[in-house]
């Protein structure tokens, strides 16, 4: 197991309604028995419902946003600024989904405009990296995560503010997750490219954290890699599941 403080993180994606999220805090999140001292644990509801979680969810587990724009205040109908997240006192951003970079057409260059603007904010961020299955079958994963990290370098001065996330497009939402030595050869891939470009400190205490189809039946077998420092779960973060993979951490 990895020795830097594990992080679990819950994307909640576009789900939920306000009875929903009631009843995930004060059923699942709320009662829960979480060792805090060795797991960072981080929900991101829908923009919409961040005022209401904010207002019933236990004070030790963080929120999250799941984007922002690149923009600040303005005529940006729309938008959600980093300056405003932090307005609302929220901790974390979420930038650099897949979800983000497919369906909404997020380049590496916006993704690290969105970066630099949520840390000039004070905001620490899970950034997210992955290849496709396109890329994985043609054996360019290592160039997919090495290029997604070249661009985001320059956005980040400090990365005991960042926390990445290693989503392989292919492993998000199809149940299909990546094997154990399939993730930690990647996140060691990337813990070279941290101890390369951000230097050996930032190399041994940055999370890198895994996500696509993590479910309490493998965030045991996914923990054990030295690696891995933890999880971005999707559809599994909305059941009462979410607990036992915080426990697997800790
Ligand atoms: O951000 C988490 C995510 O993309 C993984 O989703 O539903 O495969 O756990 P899921």
């Amino acid at each position: 197991k990895s020795a830097r403080k594990f992080f679990v993180g819950g994307n909640w994606k576009s789900n939920g309604t306000i009875s929903s999220v009631k009843d995930l805090v004060f059923k699942v999140l709320n009662p829960a028995p979480i060792n805090f001292s060795k797991v960072d644990v981080v929900v991101a509801p829908m923009a919409i419902h961040i005022p209401l979680v904010q207002s019933i969810l236990r004070p030790e587990i963080q929120i999250a946003a799941q984007n922002a724009s690149i923009t600040g205040q303005g005529a940006y109908t729309g938008e959600i600024s980093p300056e405003h997240f932090k307005d609302q006192a929220v901790p974390w951003i979420i930038l650099g989904h897949s979800e983000r970079r497919n369906f909404y057409g997020e380049t590496d260059q916006i993704v690290a405009g969105k970066i630099k603007r949520t840390l000039g904010a004070g905001i620490q961020v899970i950034a997210c990296i992955g290849e496709n299955l396109k890329e994985r079958e043609s054996g360019v994963t290592t160039e997919v995560i090495t290029r997604q990290l070249s661009a985001i370098k320059n956005s980040i001065s400090d990365w005991r503010n960042v926390v990445i996330a290693y989503e392989p497009v292919w492993a998000i939402g199809t149940g299909v997750s990546a094997n154990p030595n399939q993730a930690q050869e990647v996140h060691a891939e990337i813990r070279k490219w941290l101890h390369a470009n951000a230097g050996d400190v930032a190399a041994k205490t940055t999370r890198v954290i895994y996500g696509g189809s993590v479910t309490d039946a493998n965030s045991n077998e996914l923990i054990g890699q030295p690696d891995i420092d933890g999880f971005l779960v999707g559809g599994a973060s909305l059941k009462p599941g979410f607990i036992s993979i915080v426990e697997s951490c800790a």
